[in-house]
């Protein structure tokens, strides 16, 4: 819907102080000055104002803290005239969701449901659900997942996510509800929160402690730039086809153990600071992406490669040391204490 003050767009983003949203903030105040953005976050472990540093509240930004399963709340922010959502808010972990999976239940698809019925009512014209490719379970050594792959998830975090996508899917089908669905491959960059795979060892190398391979590190995942994730969501939500699924990847695939020896190397690091620990739960082995769909219709392609990729990564958590260690030197940091010494006691 028009917005008065911008003469613009109002798009609702959800989970914009964690890894992407935070990343997809900063590109469409760059881009696309006719959009007005309201950031919902409920600032769980995950989201962190410092992701936003720099970005000032006025005309076309706004930062509101609040879960997304509060209905009055997001009735009262789409009631101030929201064109379209991008929908990010989750939680994102596969390994925490092993350790405890309601939360996942709650938010990534009670949350969903919560914010497809309050979407409906205030007839949002466009609503974008943040998926992964993760929905599709695991990959043997050959093929991808193309959009028609059928769901299997593994693990309680692609369950709930793959749960929220049929909520999505029925919200289509049932009302003709303008909704799209993404499912991205794996993404890197800045602003990542450090218990995943690249900002982990990245961090851990930098402070000489050892890095925790699980299993083999033979599992492959599809290496996206965050950046090149922004600008598919952005095309999606702008000229994609509503009940459409859109998968999307960097056709970058690789194995843990080559991205970890990368990363050491480029530090100027040795591996002897890689630890193989016990493997996770049910881990998936492969993920590979066809994105064929969304660079044909869309004519959506990646702009960076993973070499100048991971280097300028690198780079910048060399430069933000004090955004991670502040992360890392926080509350959380207990949790990983107690589930890497396990993995290690286990692994001996
Ligand atoms: P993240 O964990 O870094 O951030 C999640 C954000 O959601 C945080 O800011 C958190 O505070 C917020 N949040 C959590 N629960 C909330 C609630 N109930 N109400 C309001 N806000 C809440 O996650 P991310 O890596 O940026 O992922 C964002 C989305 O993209 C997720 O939906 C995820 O499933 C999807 N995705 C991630 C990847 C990846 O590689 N990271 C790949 C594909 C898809
Ligand atoms: P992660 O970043 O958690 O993303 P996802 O599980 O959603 O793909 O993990 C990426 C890969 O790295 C996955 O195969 C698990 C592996 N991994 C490790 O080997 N060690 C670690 O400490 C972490 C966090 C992940």
């Amino acid at each position: 819907m028009h917005n008065e003050s911008t003469g613009g767009l109002t798009v609702l983003v959800t989970g914009g102080a964690g890894f992407i949203g935070a990343n997809f903030v900063r590109w469409a105040l760059a881009e696309r000055p006719e959009w007005r953005i309201v950031n919902l976050d409920k600032l769980t472990y995950a989201g962190n104002l410092e992701n936003l540093d720099g970005i000032e509240e006025g005309a076309r930004y706004r930062f509101v803290r609040g879960d997304i399963r509060d209905r009055q709340l997001v009735d009262r922010l789409l009631a101030e005239g929201v064109w379209g959502i991008v929908h990010f808010a989750a939680e994102s972990h596969v390994d925490r969701s092993i350790e405890s999976a309601t939360e996942f239940l709650e938010t990534n698809i009670v949350g969903t449901q919560v914010l497809i019925e309050a979407a409906r009512k205030a007839q949002v014209a466009r609503y974008l659900q943040v998926s992964t490719d993760e929905v599709y379970g695991s990959l043997g050594a050959e093929g991808k997942f193309s959009e028609t792959t059928p769901l299997a998830p593994n693990s309680p975090y692609s369950a709930s996510k793959a749960a929220a996508d049929m909520l999505v899917r029925a919200a289509f089908h049932t009302h003709g509800f303008p909704a799209l669905i993404s499912r991205c491959s794996n993404n890197y960059g800045p602003y990542q929160f450090p218990e995943k795979l690249i900002p982990l060892m990245v961090t851990n190398a930098m402070s000489d402690v050892a890095l925790p391979v699980y299993g083999d590190g033979c599992q492959v995942r599809d290496w996206l730039h965050v950046s090149d994730h922004c600008t598919a969501l952005a095309a999606i939500l702008e000229r994609g086809r509503p009940g459409e699924v859109y998968n999307i990847g960097g056709s970058n695939e690789m194995k843990n153990i080559d991205i970890v020896r990368l990363i050491l190397s480029a530090l100027g690091k040795p591996d002897t600071l890689i630890r193989h620990v016990t493997d996770r739960l049910g881990h998936d082995r492969r993920y590979a992406i066809d994105s064929s769909k969304i660079q044909s219709e869309l004519l959506w392609r990646p702009q960076i490669d993973f070499e100048s990729g991971i280097r300028s990564t690198i780079q910048w958590y060399q430069e933000n040391t004090r955004w991670w260690r502040n992360i890392k030197s926080g509350d959380y940091q207990g949790y990983y204490d107690r589930m890497y010494a396990a993995r290690l006691e286990a692994a001996r």
